[in-house]
């Protein structure tokens, strides 16, 4: 039996349906979640969720599902041993706000067992999402940006220099997402995006792990 240990309650800069999106969003965790997960490979994803295994830092395998509610302002986020034992679900809602902010409210359940402390399980998850929100929620801030100003700010560029010292122009948001291209070239000049690891060449544009078709160099 699941049992709840703890709550938290989160201010986020962003719309419901930004925080809907990143939840939905299986590809960033082990890159804007670092300090959390070390990879993530998909088993299945659609609209209302998605199912991976995910191998955490210290290196516990553990497989993770998303499930949005049917009306898309929440969603239950669980995670299951590899004998398929559910150990951790946080039960997410969201209230809107007023403009470009929501309210999340996240409930911990674990199972219960004997001499289980509930107040400092309850305190690892409160911490453990306070950080990932702290993480995501300028990620959520960027996508505002990008949706609202979209092809314009897919047309800005700026410079980088390659180990041989050539210069080239590459876009200032990465042609996945728009979200910021802080990134540089790496000594065999492949620049690589922080925020879901896809592969660039800055002489081309060309996407070189292959996920999407990456950005046209003008002339
Ligand atoms: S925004 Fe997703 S890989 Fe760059
Ligand atoms: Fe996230």
């Amino acid at each position: 039996m699941m049992i709840e240990v703890g709550e938290l309650t989160r201010e986020v800069g962003a719309t419901a349906a930004r925080a809907i999106e990143d939840e939905l969003d299986w590809e960033h965790l082990p890159h804007v979640h670092a300090f959390a997960f070390e990879r993530i490979t998909l088993n299945k994803a659609d609209r209302n969720g998605w199912d991976a295994n995910v191998v955490l830092r210290d290196g516990q395998a553990m497989r993770m599902t998303v499930a949005l509610d049917p009306d898309r302002m929440g969603y239950t986020n669980a995670t299951f041993d590899t004998d398929g034992t559910e150990n951790g679900r946080t039960v997410c809602r969201i209230a809107p706000g007023e403009g470009d902010c929501c309210t999340m409210h996240l409930r911990f359940f674990v199972p219960d067992r004997p001499g289980l402390d509930k107040p400092a399980v309850g305190k690892f998850y409160s911490d453990m999402w306070t950080r990932l929100i702290d993480e995501d929620e300028p990620k959520m801030i960027h996508r505002t940006r990008a949706l609202k100003e979209g092809a314009s700010l897919h047309k800005q560029r700026r410079q980088v220099t390659l180990a041989d010292g050539s210069v080239c122009n590459v876009p200032l948001v990465c042609p996945h997402q728009g979200l910021p291209f802080d990134c540089e070239p790496d000594s065999v000049g492949v620049m690589t995006c922080p925020w879901h690891g896809y592969r660039f060449d800055p002489r081309t544009g060309e996407c070189l792990s292959g996920q999407i078709k990456g950005w046209r160099q003008a002339g």
